[in-house]
Protein backbone atom coordinates (compact mmCIF):
# COMPACT_ATOMS: atom_id res chain seq x y z
CA UNK A 1 0.00 0.00 0.00
CA UNK A 2 3.21 2.32 0.95
CA UNK A 3 4.01 2.25 -2.97
CA UNK A 4 0.58 3.04 -3.97
CA UNK A 5 0.42 6.11 -1.94
CA UNK A 6 3.66 7.22 -2.84
CA UNK A 7 2.39 6.16 -6.71
CA UNK A 8 -0.52 8.60 -5.92
CA UNK A 9 1.26 11.66 -5.18
CA UNK A 10 3.21 11.02 -8.51
CA UNK A 11 -0.22 12.51 -9.94
CA UNK A 12 0.80 15.49 -8.47
CA UNK A 13 -1.27 18.99 -9.26
CA UNK A 14 1.76 19.66 -12.30
CA UNK A 15 0.32 16.32 -13.50
CA UNK A 16 -3.30 17.20 -13.33
CA UNK A 17 -2.26 20.74 -15.01
CA UNK A 18 -1.03 19.51 -17.85
CA UNK A 19 -3.87 17.13 -18.53
CA UNK A 20 -6.32 20.11 -18.31
CA UNK A 21 -4.59 21.43 -21.10
CA UNK A 22 -5.60 19.00 -23.42
CA UNK A 23 -9.79 19.80 -22.37
CA UNK A 24 -8.99 23.85 -21.95
CA UNK A 25 -11.10 24.61 -24.79
CA UNK A 26 -13.92 23.64 -23.48
CA UNK A 27 -13.99 22.46 -19.58
CA UNK A 28 -13.10 25.36 -17.13
CA UNK A 29 -10.29 24.66 -14.90
CA UNK A 30 -12.69 24.09 -11.43
CA UNK A 31 -14.44 22.15 -13.71
CA UNK A 32 -11.45 19.83 -13.76
CA UNK A 33 -10.82 20.36 -10.63
CA UNK A 34 -13.39 18.06 -9.43
CA UNK A 35 -12.10 15.14 -10.41
CA UNK A 36 -8.47 15.54 -9.24
CA UNK A 37 -8.83 12.87 -6.34
CA UNK A 38 -10.78 10.45 -8.14
CA UNK A 39 -8.15 10.83 -10.92
CA UNK A 40 -5.07 10.38 -8.52
CA UNK A 41 -6.78 7.18 -6.98
CA UNK A 42 -7.09 5.44 -10.50
CA UNK A 43 -3.38 6.62 -11.42
CA UNK A 44 -2.73 4.84 -7.82
CA UNK A 45 -4.75 1.96 -8.83
CA UNK A 46 -3.45 0.87 -12.07
CA UNK A 47 0.18 0.72 -11.00
CA UNK A 48 -1.13 -1.25 -7.86
CA UNK A 49 -2.72 -3.65 -10.31
CA UNK A 50 -0.85 -3.42 -13.29
CA UNK A 51 -3.53 -2.39 -15.48
CA UNK A 52 -4.26 -0.49 -18.42
CA UNK A 53 -6.74 1.67 -19.17
CA UNK A 54 -8.45 1.79 -22.56
CA UNK A 55 -10.96 4.11 -23.67
CA UNK A 56 -13.06 4.90 -26.77
CA UNK A 57 -13.44 8.17 -28.55
CA UNK A 58 -16.97 8.82 -27.29
CA UNK A 59 -15.81 8.33 -23.93
CA UNK A 60 -16.03 11.56 -21.02
CA UNK A 61 -12.98 14.02 -21.86
CA UNK A 62 -12.02 13.28 -17.59
CA UNK A 63 -11.48 9.61 -18.40
CA UNK A 64 -10.54 10.01 -22.10
CA UNK A 65 -7.73 12.98 -20.95
CA UNK A 66 -7.88 11.81 -17.53
CA UNK A 67 -7.18 8.18 -16.76
CA UNK A 68 -7.00 6.36 -20.39
CA UNK A 69 -3.47 4.97 -21.66
CA UNK A 70 -5.09 4.75 -24.98
CA UNK A 71 -7.51 6.15 -26.85
CA UNK A 72 -8.86 4.90 -30.08
CA UNK A 73 -12.05 3.43 -32.26
CA UNK A 74 -12.82 0.07 -32.09
CA UNK A 75 -10.43 -1.27 -34.25
CA UNK A 76 -7.65 0.45 -32.50
CA UNK A 77 -8.89 -0.64 -29.22
CA UNK A 78 -8.98 -4.13 -30.40
CA UNK A 79 -5.50 -4.40 -31.33
CA UNK A 80 -3.85 -2.59 -28.49
CA UNK A 81 -5.78 -5.53 -26.09
CA UNK A 82 -4.54 -8.31 -28.54
CA UNK A 83 -0.88 -6.52 -27.55
CA UNK A 84 -1.30 -5.88 -24.04
CA UNK A 85 0.93 -7.03 -21.45
CA UNK A 86 -0.76 -5.58 -18.28
CA UNK A 87 -2.66 -7.75 -16.08
CA UNK A 88 -5.55 -6.48 -15.87
CA UNK A 89 -7.81 -4.20 -18.94
CA UNK A 90 -9.96 -1.97 -18.25
CA UNK A 91 -12.45 -1.13 -21.04
CA UNK A 92 -13.97 2.11 -21.00
CA UNK A 93 -16.14 1.58 -23.53
CA UNK A 94 -19.24 -0.61 -24.02
CA UNK A 95 -19.58 -4.47 -23.67
CA UNK A 96 -18.76 -5.49 -26.65
CA UNK A 97 -15.75 -3.89 -26.86
CA UNK A 98 -15.04 -5.11 -23.64
CA UNK A 99 -15.87 -9.09 -24.85
CA UNK A 100 -13.83 -8.58 -27.95
CA UNK A 101 -10.77 -7.24 -25.40
CA UNK A 102 -11.21 -10.57 -23.51
CA UNK A 103 -11.72 -12.72 -26.57
CA UNK A 104 -7.98 -11.44 -27.88
CA UNK A 105 -6.96 -11.55 -24.29
CA UNK A 106 -7.99 -14.29 -22.59
CA UNK A 107 -5.55 -14.68 -20.02
CA UNK A 108 -5.82 -11.13 -18.65
CA UNK A 109 -8.87 -9.53 -16.12
CA UNK A 110 -10.74 -7.63 -18.85
CA UNK A 111 -13.14 -5.19 -16.56
CA UNK A 112 -16.23 -3.04 -18.22
CA UNK A 113 -16.72 -0.71 -15.08
CA UNK A 114 -20.75 -1.06 -15.93
CA UNK A 115 -22.44 -3.96 -17.55
CA UNK A 116 -25.39 -2.42 -18.25
CA UNK A 117 -23.18 -0.42 -21.02
CA UNK A 118 -24.83 -2.19 -24.01
CA UNK A 119 -25.47 -0.82 -27.80
CA UNK A 120 -28.43 -0.92 -30.00
CA UNK A 121 -26.63 -2.60 -32.43
CA UNK A 122 -25.73 -5.59 -31.01
CA UNK A 123 -28.96 -5.92 -29.50
CA UNK A 124 -30.84 -6.02 -32.90
CA UNK A 125 -29.15 -9.39 -33.93
CA UNK A 126 -29.43 -13.27 -32.59
CA UNK A 127 -26.95 -16.42 -33.30
CA UNK A 128 -30.96 -17.59 -34.23
CA UNK A 129 -31.19 -14.96 -36.73
CA UNK A 130 -27.87 -15.18 -38.36
CA UNK A 131 -28.53 -18.99 -38.96
CA UNK A 132 -31.69 -18.32 -40.70
CA UNK A 133 -29.89 -15.56 -42.98
CA UNK A 134 -27.22 -18.30 -43.57
CA UNK A 135 -30.00 -21.09 -44.38
CA UNK A 136 -31.65 -18.24 -46.79
CA UNK A 137 -28.44 -17.54 -48.70
CA UNK A 138 -26.83 -20.63 -48.69
CA UNK A 139 -22.96 -20.34 -48.95
CA UNK A 140 -22.57 -16.95 -48.88
CA UNK A 141 -19.95 -15.58 -45.97
CA UNK A 142 -21.37 -13.89 -43.11
CA UNK A 143 -19.56 -10.72 -42.01
CA UNK A 144 -20.58 -9.54 -38.85
CA UNK A 145 -19.69 -5.79 -37.39
CA UNK A 146 -17.91 -5.57 -34.17
CA UNK A 147 -21.10 -3.96 -32.79
CA UNK A 148 -22.38 -7.45 -31.57
CA UNK A 149 -22.24 -9.93 -29.16
CA UNK A 150 -19.61 -12.33 -29.14
CA UNK A 151 -22.54 -15.28 -29.45
CA UNK A 152 -22.85 -13.62 -32.91
CA UNK A 153 -19.69 -13.34 -34.03
CA UNK A 154 -19.53 -17.03 -33.18
CA UNK A 155 -21.98 -17.70 -36.03
CA UNK A 156 -19.30 -15.23 -38.62
CA UNK A 157 -17.05 -15.90 -40.55
CA UNK A 158 -15.00 -12.49 -40.06
CA UNK A 159 -15.99 -9.42 -38.40
CA UNK A 160 -15.03 -6.14 -39.26
CA UNK A 161 -15.29 -2.17 -38.19
CA UNK A 162 -16.62 1.03 -39.72
CA UNK A 163 -12.76 1.55 -40.12
CA UNK A 164 -12.31 -1.83 -42.51
CA UNK A 165 -15.50 -3.27 -43.46
CA UNK A 166 -14.89 -2.89 -47.39
CA UNK A 167 -11.18 -4.24 -46.84
CA UNK A 168 -13.20 -7.30 -44.94
CA UNK A 169 -15.70 -7.85 -47.28
CA UNK A 170 -13.55 -7.88 -50.31
CA UNK A 171 -11.41 -10.36 -48.59
CA UNK A 172 -13.57 -13.14 -49.17
CA UNK A 173 -13.04 -12.71 -52.84
CA UNK A 174 -16.67 -13.47 -53.83
CA UNK A 175 -19.47 -11.65 -55.42
CA UNK A 176 -21.94 -11.21 -52.85
CA UNK A 177 -21.14 -10.96 -48.85
CA UNK A 178 -23.81 -10.56 -45.80
CA UNK A 179 -22.48 -7.79 -43.23
CA UNK A 180 -24.60 -7.58 -40.41
CA UNK A 181 -26.51 -5.77 -38.31
CA UNK A 182 -25.99 -2.35 -39.27
CA UNK A 183 -28.10 -1.36 -42.31
CA UNK A 184 -26.18 2.15 -42.76
CA UNK A 185 -22.50 0.61 -42.50
CA UNK A 186 -23.73 -1.97 -45.30
CA UNK A 187 -25.40 0.57 -47.67
CA UNK A 188 -21.96 2.63 -47.16
CA UNK A 189 -19.70 -0.01 -48.26
CA UNK A 190 -22.12 -1.46 -50.66
CA UNK A 191 -21.50 2.03 -52.20
CA UNK A 192 -17.75 1.67 -52.51
CA UNK A 193 -17.43 -1.84 -53.51
CA UNK A 194 -18.69 -4.40 -56.61
CA UNK A 195 -19.91 -6.87 -53.97
CA UNK A 196 -22.97 -7.54 -53.82
CA UNK A 197 -24.01 -6.56 -49.97
CA UNK A 198 -26.66 -8.42 -48.16
CA UNK A 199 -27.74 -6.14 -45.46
CA UNK A 200 -29.53 -6.91 -42.33
CA UNK A 201 -31.82 -3.88 -40.31
CA UNK A 202 -30.02 -2.98 -37.24
CA UNK A 203 -29.33 0.72 -36.60
CA UNK A 204 -27.67 2.81 -33.76
CA UNK A 205 -29.94 4.86 -31.49
CA UNK A 206 -27.60 7.81 -31.51
CA UNK A 207 -27.03 7.98 -35.44
CA UNK A 208 -30.13 7.87 -36.57
CA UNK A 209 -31.16 10.28 -35.03
CA UNK A 210 -29.70 12.93 -37.62
CA UNK A 211 -30.94 14.20 -40.82
CA UNK A 212 -29.96 15.26 -44.10
CA UNK A 213 -31.46 17.89 -43.80
CA UNK A 214 -29.90 18.94 -40.50
CA UNK A 215 -26.07 18.38 -42.13
CA UNK A 216 -27.42 20.37 -45.21
CA UNK A 217 -28.07 23.05 -43.03
CA UNK A 218 -24.67 22.81 -41.62
CA UNK A 219 -22.89 22.54 -44.74
CA UNK A 220 -24.79 25.20 -46.41
CA UNK A 221 -25.40 28.00 -43.50
CA UNK A 222 -22.74 27.46 -41.32
CA UNK A 223 -20.00 26.51 -44.03
CA UNK A 224 -18.78 23.77 -41.49
CA UNK A 225 -16.51 20.27 -43.30
CA UNK A 226 -19.07 18.18 -42.31
CA UNK A 227 -18.12 14.24 -41.07
CA UNK A 228 -20.08 11.57 -40.57
CA UNK A 229 -19.82 8.50 -39.09
CA UNK A 230 -21.24 5.20 -41.38
CA UNK A 231 -24.12 4.21 -39.15
CA UNK A 232 -25.51 7.30 -40.04
CA UNK A 233 -28.64 6.95 -42.36
CA UNK A 234 -28.18 7.16 -46.00
CA UNK A 235 -29.07 11.02 -46.87
CA UNK A 236 -26.64 12.21 -43.74
CA UNK A 237 -23.59 10.07 -45.28
CA UNK A 238 -24.62 11.75 -48.95
CA UNK A 239 -25.22 15.29 -47.67
CA UNK A 240 -21.12 14.55 -45.73
CA UNK A 241 -17.74 15.63 -47.30
CA UNK A 242 -16.46 12.75 -45.65
CA UNK A 243 -17.90 9.67 -43.99
CA UNK A 244 -15.46 6.97 -41.84
CA UNK A 245 -14.90 5.52 -38.41
CA UNK A 246 -14.39 7.89 -35.59
CA UNK A 247 -10.47 7.42 -36.16
CA UNK A 248 -10.64 8.62 -39.69
CA UNK A 249 -12.55 11.59 -38.87
CA UNK A 250 -10.10 12.58 -36.79
CA UNK A 251 -7.17 11.78 -39.85
CA UNK A 252 -9.23 13.55 -42.21
CA UNK A 253 -9.43 16.68 -40.15
CA UNK A 254 -5.65 16.53 -39.69
CA UNK A 255 -5.97 16.99 -43.39
CA UNK A 256 -7.90 19.56 -44.31
CA UNK A 257 -7.32 21.55 -41.51
CA UNK A 258 -10.83 23.04 -41.86
CA UNK A 259 -11.85 26.56 -40.28
CA UNK A 260 -15.46 24.83 -38.77
CA UNK A 261 -16.27 21.11 -38.75
CA UNK A 262 -18.81 19.41 -37.37
CA UNK A 263 -18.35 16.10 -36.18
CA UNK A 264 -22.10 14.05 -36.97
CA UNK A 265 -21.54 11.30 -34.23
CA UNK A 266 -21.68 10.87 -30.52
CA UNK A 267 -21.07 14.21 -29.41
CA UNK A 268 -18.41 13.53 -26.77
CA UNK A 269 -15.94 12.59 -29.47
CA UNK A 270 -15.66 16.70 -30.38
CA UNK A 271 -14.95 17.64 -26.99
CA UNK A 272 -12.19 15.07 -26.98
CA UNK A 273 -10.73 16.38 -29.95
CA UNK A 274 -11.37 20.08 -30.29
CA UNK A 275 -7.75 20.66 -28.05
CA UNK A 276 -5.59 18.91 -30.84
CA UNK A 277 -7.19 21.08 -33.64
CA UNK A 278 -6.90 25.04 -31.97
CA UNK A 279 -7.48 26.54 -35.83
CA UNK A 280 -11.03 24.51 -36.01
CA UNK A 281 -14.19 25.72 -34.35
CA UNK A 282 -16.45 22.56 -33.77
CA UNK A 283 -20.18 22.91 -34.13
CA UNK A 284 -22.10 20.98 -31.79
CA UNK A 285 -25.35 19.06 -32.16
CA UNK A 286 -24.70 16.76 -29.15
CA UNK A 287 -26.56 13.06 -29.56
CA UNK A 288 -24.94 11.29 -26.68
CA UNK A 289 -24.66 7.40 -26.40
CA UNK A 290 -26.41 6.51 -23.04
CA UNK A 291 -24.23 3.27 -22.82
CA UNK A 292 -21.13 5.01 -22.97
CA UNK A 293 -22.01 7.56 -20.65
CA UNK A 294 -21.93 5.17 -17.95
CA UNK A 295 -18.77 4.81 -17.94
CA UNK A 296 -17.80 7.14 -14.97
CA UNK A 297 -14.46 7.92 -13.09
CA UNK A 298 -16.40 6.37 -10.02
CA UNK A 299 -17.20 3.31 -11.87
CA UNK A 300 -13.72 2.53 -13.17
CA UNK A 301 -12.36 3.03 -9.44
CA UNK A 302 -14.07 1.09 -7.89
CA UNK A 303 -13.51 -1.81 -10.83
CA UNK A 304 -10.33 -1.60 -10.51
CA UNK A 305 -10.69 -1.80 -6.39
CA UNK A 306 -12.96 -4.82 -6.55
CA UNK A 307 -11.50 -6.41 -9.92
CA UNK A 308 -15.28 -6.41 -10.67
CA UNK A 309 -17.25 -6.65 -13.09
CA UNK A 310 -15.22 -9.11 -15.44
CA UNK A 311 -15.68 -9.84 -18.52
CA UNK A 312 -16.09 -13.19 -19.31
CA UNK A 313 -16.66 -15.17 -22.52
CA UNK A 314 -18.05 -18.88 -22.21
CA UNK A 315 -15.84 -21.69 -23.76
CA UNK A 316 -18.32 -22.90 -26.33
CA UNK A 317 -18.66 -19.59 -28.25
CA UNK A 318 -15.45 -18.18 -27.62
CA UNK A 319 -13.31 -19.96 -29.87
CA UNK A 320 -15.90 -19.45 -33.19
CA UNK A 321 -15.71 -16.06 -32.09
CA UNK A 322 -12.34 -15.00 -31.32
CA UNK A 323 -11.47 -16.63 -35.00
CA UNK A 324 -14.20 -14.36 -36.79
CA UNK A 325 -12.27 -11.21 -34.62
CA UNK A 326 -8.61 -12.90 -35.88
CA UNK A 327 -9.26 -12.56 -39.62
CA UNK A 328 -10.35 -9.26 -39.37
CA UNK A 329 -7.12 -8.61 -37.44
CA UNK A 330 -5.30 -10.46 -40.41
CA UNK A 331 -7.42 -8.71 -43.24
CA UNK A 332 -6.56 -5.03 -41.62
CA UNK A 333 -2.37 -5.60 -40.45
CA UNK A 334 -1.02 -2.19 -40.54
CA UNK A 335 1.31 -2.48 -43.25
CA UNK A 336 5.05 -4.20 -42.28
CA UNK A 337 3.53 -5.65 -39.31
P1 LIG B 1 -15.76 3.28 -34.31
O1 LIG B 1 -15.21 1.94 -34.60
O2 LIG B 1 -15.80 4.18 -35.51
O3 LIG B 1 -15.03 3.90 -33.18
O4 LIG B 1 -17.30 3.15 -33.90
C1 LIG B 1 -17.75 2.46 -32.78
C2 LIG B 1 -19.13 2.82 -32.44
O5 LIG B 1 -19.75 2.22 -31.60
C3 LIG B 1 -19.73 3.91 -33.17
O6 LIG B 1 -21.00 4.16 -32.70
FE1 LIG C 1 -23.77 1.32 -29.99
FE2 LIG C 1 -24.50 3.57 -31.20
FE3 LIG C 1 -23.60 3.67 -28.70
FE4 LIG C 1 -21.91 3.12 -30.73
S1 LIG C 1 -23.02 5.04 -30.36
S2 LIG C 1 -22.02 2.06 -28.77
S3 LIG C 1 -23.26 1.94 -32.09
S4 LIG C 1 -25.48 2.65 -29.39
Amino acid sequence: MAAALEDRRAYDIAEHARRHARVARLMPAAEWDVHYELVGAIEALKRERNAVVLAHNYQRPEIFHGVADFVGDSLELARKAAQSEADVIVMCGVRFMAETAKLLSPQRTVLLPDLEAGCSLADSITPGDVRALRRGHPGVPVVCYVNTSAAVKNECDACCTSSNAQLVVESFGVPEVILVPDEYLAAHVASRTHVRVIPWGGHCEVHERFTGAEVREFRESARAYVLAHPECPRDVQEAADFVGSTSGMIAALEQAQPERAVLITECSMADNIAGAFPGTDFLRPCNLCPHMQRITLAGVRASLEHLAPAIEVPEEIAAGARRAVQRMLDASRPRGT
